[in-house]
């Protein structure tokens, strides 16, 4: 509970300190809950407090306490929070490395706070380092630059999981080192300690491996697809490039090692494998010359399994090996669509050779093969889970994303396993059904569905839970072509990972993480870190009677923060505004704003709701259902190169949108504004899921429904291509349909190689 100082108390404290003192701390900061994320496994508060000042000495003995000693100085710097200074004597903050206090994990520290001083010990440089970011997070929980009093405290603190990762893809759009470095910092902030690295991709190869060097000057750049890959200046191919040479991935390696992080590089295969086949024919399974892709999806081509190829894996893995001083390297083995090697007459035959009766077995002999060189390397083999269908040798580790049946079933058969569910931990699963999320995939993974993922299913006999490693947040990035989106989709969300990661599972309390948040917030801004903003705004539900001029309007805060504020005269809502408690009643035209508060701050600019009459006549696609959930995208327009690309919600497996319950009173027509993007995808097996209603006329048609079942309401042909800007605005009669119907709308004619998109429809009155 935070104590409030009346304010005339308060200016007369200030007064006196003016004349007599430097600033001091607030008793404020004694009083609150120690604002930490992940939640430590053992927390005492005691009776005291000490205050850290810029003359407070940080003492530490031996070069390894010595160095979290100076990385504690660096994190209190890069937040501009206030800055001990590292020797001198006298009570102050002392790391003390401790091997013979070894524990059971080698992760484990305490932390103490006294009157006397602060105590951090370990009996591992990881923990002394992990001790280090508690004390940077109880130093860094409010705004305060000055001298902070830290109330007493004995933590007693270890990891409950010994894998707490996050795997980033540079394959689909590639990252810059110092772009890499800013996440790693993020990770050691928050306690993860495995950075996957997916290196390897259709798209793009983006390891520089020595004895393969067309890998890099072939396989890592790309055409992309349509407008995105053409010089609008000079009508020129524009490629899309980027790799890591092997010194840049040691520095990265040494970098991630500083802060106790591991780097498992991914090389994927037997799938995966387009821009390693285009710089290396002979690699492939069919003779088609092949590119890097510039599209998006699941691909066919296949590494083929005659022997030449085995020992180039060996190789680059042998590279790889040498690169990665980890004990994990990570082979892939997902989406391998067996189509080619069911149709090649060599694999058939390699597979007789090896005496295996199917394509997933055959899979499991590569897997094999390669398991048993990375062993004699001393690395082990670590996969997505579709290598558990081939046969797996006991030593394998399997990763499980489809679901967590997979790791389920691979602990059940003595793998270790680490768990990383797509529909719970896949960040380029959009968060928030707001408007304002960049492309991705609308189907949401909230921060509350990460919060809330256990890693250990309950179904798991007592005897196998001890193979579940931990866990493990995904990045793919066909939909992040910046940094910035990199991070909106981490952030938060990877806060809530690291406490599952971190945290006794008792321990877990969404409230009390919500509680904690905030401050988290805080030090994502002074780092610069580009978090999401949308799971702290304010989303607005209507219900608006046009004709009646009212409007009832329903206020939430995604991540669930209860404090919501408000203002209906266009103001921005302060701390004092109405509290928002029920739905809204209003008179039309509504101007509202709104944002939710914590402990009376805004924790984002005010949210906007300005609606009347007219404006309820119109919305836009992202204000209507899709017909469908076959393959949703928040899907970005392909081109131009530079520039601002327009957003479409679509199903791009039934691209149909549904206005339910549109009020068509005194309404005669409709106009569509609708633009044209590529179809820059191939889904291979799931490609039938594929559907568009045949077109009738040459370009194909716009068609408007009462229910996408029921009679048609309007019929327009379209044109043959869209307007200069890539949109065309068209204007049909409505048949009657009543006061009331579900508009259903969408655009015949085959989806490929083209599709129309809707972008608004506006009702057009008699
Ligand atoms: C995956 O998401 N294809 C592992």
């Amino acid at each position: 509970m935070t104590t409030k100082i009346p304010t005339l108390l308060a200016s007369l404290l200030l007064l006196l300190c003016l004349a007599a003192c430097t600033r001091q701390p607030s008793d404020d900061t004694a009083a609150t809950t120690p604002r930490l994320i992940p939640m430590p496994a053992n927390l005492e508060t005691k009776d005291g407090s000490f205050v850290i000042d810029a003359k407070t000495p940080v003492v530490a003995d031996g070069e390894a306490a010595q160095r979290v000693a100076r990385q504690f100085i660096d994190m209190l710097a890069a937040t501009g929070a206030v800055q001990p200074k590292i020797g001198g004597s006298g009570s102050g903050i002392r790391f003390v490395l401790d091997e013979a206090q070894a524990g059971a994990s080698p992760e484990a520290y305490s932390l103490d706070i006294t009157a006397d001083g602060i105590t951090i010990a370990a009996s591992s440089e990881a923990g002394l380092y992990y001790g280090a970011v508690t004390l940077w997070q109880l130093l860094t929980s409010g705004e305060s630059n000055g001298p902070v009093r830290l109330p007493a405290l004995h933590i007693e603190d270890a990891p409950r999981f010994a894998w707490r990762g996050l795997m980033l893809d540079s394959a689909r759009h590639f990252q810059s080192v110092e772009d890499i470095e800013k996440l790693l910092d993020a990770m050691a902030l928050h306690k993860l300690n495995v950075f996957h690295w997916h290196l390897t991709d259709d798209q793009g190869w983006r390891i520089e491996i020595k004895r393969y060097p067309k890998l890099t000057e072939v396989g890592s750049c790309r055409i992309p697809a349509g407008d995105g890959g053409i010089d609008p200046d000079s009508g020129e191919l524009v490629p899309y490039c980027g790799y890591y040479s092997q010194d840049q991935i040691r520095d990265i390696v040494a970098y991630a090692a500083a802060r106790h992080i591991t780097v498992v590089p991914e090389i994927d295969v037997p799938g995966h494998a387009t821009a390693a086949i285009a710089a290396y024919p002979q690699l492939g399974t069919t003779d088609q010359p092949l590119l890097p892709v510039g599209e998006w999806g699941v691909f066919s081509n296949l590494f083929n399994v005659e022997e030449p190829t085995l020992e180039f894996l060996e190789n680059v893995l042998a590279e790889v090996a040498d690169l990665f001083p980890g004990a994990y390297v990570h082979i892939g083995g997902d989406e391998a669509v067996k189509d080619q090697w069911e149709a090649s007459a060599r694999v058939q035959a390699r597979m007789k050779e090896f005496g295996v009766d199917n394509e997933m077995a055959m899979q499991g002999v590569l897997v094999a093969r390669l398991e048993k060189f990375l062993a004699a390397r001393g690395k082990r083999l670590i996969g997505w889970d579709e290598i558990l269908e081939g046969g797996l040798p006991a030593e394998a580790t399997v990763m499980s994303w489809r679901g967590t049946e997979g790791g389920i079933e691979a602990a059940n058969q003595g793998h270790d396993v680490v768990m990383s569910p797509w529909n719970k931990l896949y960040l380029d699963y959009l968060q928030t059904a707001s408007t304002d999320e960049p492309p991705g995939r609308p189907t949401l993974v909230t921060l509350q569905d990460v919060y809330a993922f256990e890693p250990v299913p309950e179904e798991l006999d007592a005897d196998k839970r001890r193979h579940i490693l931990g866990l493990q947040a995904n990045v793919w990035t066909e939909h992040m072509r910046s940094f910035t989106r990199v991070q909106h989709a981490i952030f938060p969300r990877i806060a809530a990972l690291a406490e599952t990661g971190w945290s006794p599972a008792a321990y877990k309390d969404y409230a009390d993480f919500l509680i904690r948040l905030p401050a988290q917030l805080h030090r994502y801004r002074a780092l610069g870190i580009d978090y999401a903003r949308t799971p702290f705004q304010v989303v607005f539900d209507t219900k608006a009677d046009r004709v009646a001029g009212t409007a009832e309007i329903a206020l939430s805060n995604p991540a669930g923060y209860a404090d919501i504020r408000y203002s209906t005269d266009g103001s921005a809502p302060t701390e004092a505004s109405p509290a928002y408690a029920e739905p809204l009643s209003l008179p039309l035209p509504v101007h509202l704003r709104a944002a939710a508060f914590f402990e009376g701050a805004a924790l984002e600019a005010p949210d906007a709701l300005d609606i009347d009459a007219t404006s309820l006549l119109a919305r836009n696609d992202e204000q209507l259902a899709m017909c469908t959930n076959a393959l949703m995208l928040r899907l970005e327009d392909d081109g131009p190169l530079r520039g601002e690309r327009a957003l479409f919600n679509v199903d791009i497996f039934n691209p149909c949108w549904e206005w339910k319950q549109a009020d068509l009173r005194g309404i005669g027509g409709l106009r569509v504004r609708a633009g044209r993007i590529p179809y820059y995808f191939q889904l291979a097996h799931d490609e039938p899921g594929r559907k568009f209603h045949p077109a009738t006329t040459a370009n194909g048609e716009l068609v408007v429904r009462d229910g996408c079942e029921g009679p048609t309401l309007a019929t327009l042909p379209l044109p043959a291509q869209p307007d200069a800007d890539g949109f065309v605005t068209l204007e049909t009669p409505l048949a009657a349909a009543g006061d009331s119907a579900d508009l259903c709308i969408y655009f015949t004619g085959d989806t490929r190689p083209t599709m129309w998109a809707l972008d608004r429809v506006e009702l057009r009155p008699n």
